[in-house]
C-alpha cells in the first residue's frame, strides 16, 4: 500500500516520522477521516473544511490548499487502485527540538481498505455503557484517542458496543462517533457542546422535515428516552438498545434511527452521483 509523507507518495514501510515528532512524544496532532466510495471522495469539501479548522485550532498550518489535497487524494486513490476505502489525513505537531515546541508539522495521507453496505435497510442494534470524560480541545479531531482505546477492555467485559462520554454538563459524544436522543414525544436532540462536530452529524441536521434541536441532554433523559442513536462516517447511523444494562424503548432500533438512514443513504447517492 502506498501513502503520502510531506511531498511525495512513497510505499507505506518506507514511511517514517523523526522521533522527536510531537505527535510522538506528546501525542499532539490533527486528523481527519472519510470514506472513498464507489470513486467519490464522500462530503470532502466538509472533511477538509474540518481539517483545516481543527489545524487552526492547534496552531499547526496545513502545507497545502484544497485544489493541492483533492489532487493528492485522487493521486493516492489511483497508485494503491481503490475505489472504496478509508481515508486518514494526518498533520503532526512536527519535529520539536525539546519535545514541547510545536515544529514544521509532518503530513500524511493513508489509505485503508473499507467497503460498507451501500443499501443497509435497519440501523444495526448496539449496546453502550456510560463514562465521565471529556476530551481535550474536543471541538478538533486531534490523534489524543487515549480514553477511548483505554476503554475497549471494560467496554467488552460489560458486554456492550461502546461508550458514551458525559459531564455534569451533560452527554456529548462517543470516543468516534456524535449522539442523539429522541424523547417520549418523538422530539429528537442532540448536544452542540463538548463534542467534535461530525460532518455525519451535519447531514442529519440537513434533513427537510425532520427539526433536530442542539441543546444539553442530561444522562436522566438519555435514560428515560425512547430511541437513542449514534453518527460517524464509518457506522452511518446505529441504534441504542441498552445503557449501562438498562433497555431502551422496545429495545430494537426506532422508527427516527431508521428513517434517518435511509435518508442519509439518499444525500449519499445523491452526492456520489453528482460527483459521477
Ligand atoms: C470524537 C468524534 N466525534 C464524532 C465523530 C463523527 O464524525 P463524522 O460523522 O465526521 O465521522 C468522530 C469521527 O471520527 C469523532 O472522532
Amino acid at each position: 500500500m502506498k501513502v503520502f509523507l510531506n511531498d511525495r507518495f512513497l510505499e507505506a514501510r518506507e514511511a517514517m516520522l523523526p522521533i522527536g515528532d510531537l505527535s510522538i512524544q506528546r501525542g499532539y496532532g490533527i486528523f481527519d477521516f472519510f470514506r472513498l466510495q464507489q470513486g467519490v471522495l464522500l462530503y470532502v469539501e466538509d472533511h477538509l473544511a474540518r481539517f483545516r479548522k481543527s489545524a487552526e485550532m492547534l496552531r499547526l498550518e496545513v502545507p497545502y490548499n484544497n485544489e493541492e489535497l483533492i489532487k493528492i487524494l485522487k493521486e493516492l486513490s489511483e497508485l494503491n487502485g481503490l475505489t472504496d476505502a478509508g481515508i486518514r489525513m494526518v498533520l503532526t505537531g512536527g519535529d520539536s527540538p525539546d519535545a514541547w515546541q510545536i515544529g514544521r508539522p509532518a503530513f500524511m495521507v493513508v489509505q485503508q481498505p473499507f467497503v460498507i453496505d451501500p443499501s443497509p435497510s435497519e440501523p444495526k442494534a448496539i449496546r453502550i455503557i456510560t463514562h465521565e470524560f471529556v476530551r481535550d480541545l474536543p471541538e478538533a479531531k486531534t490523534i489524543n484517542y487515549s480514553m477511548g482505546v483505554w476503554l475497549q477492555e471494560k467496554v467488552k467485559e460489560l458486554k456492550a458496543d461502546d461508550v458514551l462520554y458525559y459531564t455534569a454538563a451533560g452527554i456529548s459524544e462517543f470516543p468516534r462517533c456524535n449522539a442523539f436522543v429522541v424523547n417520549k414525544n418523538g422530539e429528537v436532540f442532540t448536544p452542540g457542546h463538548n463534542i467534535l462536530e461530525g460532518i455525519t452529524r451535519k447531514r442529519l441536521l440537513e434533513i427537510p422535515g425532520q427539526p433536530i434541536n442542539i441543546r444539553r441532554i442530561t444522562l436522566d433523559e438519555v435514560r428515560k428516552a425512547s430511541e437513542i442513536f449514534l453518527t460517524s462516517s464509518t457506522k452511518r447511523i446505529q441504534s441504542i438498545v441498552s445503557v449501562d444494562g438498562l433497555q431502551v424503548g422496545n429495545g430494537k432500533p426506532g422508527p427516527v434511527a431508521s428513517l434517518l438512514l435511509q435518508k442519509l443513504l439518499e444525500a449519499e447517492r445523491h452526492y456520489i452521483q453528482s460527483r459521477h
